[in-house]
């Protein structure tokens, strides 16, 4: 049950494909905590989705949109202000595909039309949304806008491929972004950086199952589930966050701050057992 900490708010939420989507899950979590949003999707991954489901469920109205496109996204945000009833109080960004990453190709042999895309998808779109919103000036006082992002971008994790460099674009977004909509608008802009977590993106890198129980022992507290992600982003939307802006927030048990987990080791911790 929720606290209805989003009571009254109007949001857009971007990227529930299937209900393992984190996007799901946190569209779930937003209607419980009081908000009503419109919910958007490619064309193509509404035909293949399961986004109606959702629509039905939470009563919220689903407008398709590629975020690589300009005219989409003013259509849709224009639509989503008419049909909520006026400026909108939170946008979650949670998109992200390469092709290259799909294909399998090795860091050392891609294919940079396929580079082009993935940045223009993963992360230029991110940049386009917050134009399209900054010109159509949909964002009331004190809002907030939350992208999702991955620690790669900080660290290296060799599989995870050119979407390394997505996502530090991505986070750069934010903090650039968030600067101009924070002192002219009063809008705040962060990013989520979540644990592995098994969704249709996820599991499209290679090792992912491997990787993602490797996360899982390295974290004290293990990976954080979409569930989990969806409160702490509701929690980003709400008015308890109204002075968080501009940053790359870390939502993975503690996997960040870790060098090293003895956990993680199949070989013994004592010193002098090492050393025989
Ligand atoms: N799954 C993980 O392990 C993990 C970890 C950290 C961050 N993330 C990030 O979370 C976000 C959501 O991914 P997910 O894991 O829920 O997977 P997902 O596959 O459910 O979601 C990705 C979404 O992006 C949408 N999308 C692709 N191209 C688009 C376009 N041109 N316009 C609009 N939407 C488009 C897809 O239709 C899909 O709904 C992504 O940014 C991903 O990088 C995922």
């Amino acid at each position: 049950m929720g606290n209805n900490i989003l009571a009254g708010k109007r949001g857009v939420i971007f990227g529930a494909l299937d209900s393992n989507s984190i996007a799901w899950k946190i569209a779930e979590k937003c209607h419980e905590e009081g908000a009503v949003m419109t919910l958007t999707n490619t064309p193509v991954s509404l035909r293949f989705g399961k986004l109606s489901e959702l629509g039905e469920q939470l009563g919220a109205k689903i407008i398709p949109a590629d975020a690589t496109n300009m005219e989409d996204l003013e259509k849709l945000f224009t639509e989503s202000m008419e049909e909520l009833g006026g400026k909108l109080d939170f946008v979650l960004h949670s998109i992200g595909m390469s092709l290259n990453v799909r294909k399998g190709r090795h860091y050392t042999d891609l294919k940079y039309e396929w580079m082009h895309k993935t940045f223009d998808i993963s992360a230029m779109s991110f940049h386009r949304v917050m134009q399209s919103l900054w010109k159509l000036d949909a964002m009331n006082d004190w809002s907030s806008i939350v992208a999702l992002t991955y620690i790669a971008a900080q660290r290296t994790f060799p599989d995870y491929n050119e979407m390394a460099e997505s996502k530090a674009l991505l986070e750069s977004f934010a903090r650039s972004f968030g600067y101009f909509f924070g002192s002219e608008k009063n809008v705040r802009v962060n990013t989520i950086s979540q644990s592995p977590t098994m969704t249709t993106a996820g599991s499209g890198i290679k090792g992912f199952e491997e990787f993602f129980n490797y996360a899982h022992k390295m974290s004290p507290l293990g990976n954080a589930s979409a569930e989990d992600c969806a409160s702490y982003c509701a929690m980003l939307f709400s008015d308890y966050t109204r002075m968080v802006t501009m940053q790359n927030l870390y939502h993975d048990g503690g996997f960040s701050n870790m060098g090293m987990n003895p956990a993680i080791l199949d070989m013994p911790t004592n010193v002098n057992e090492m050393q025989k």
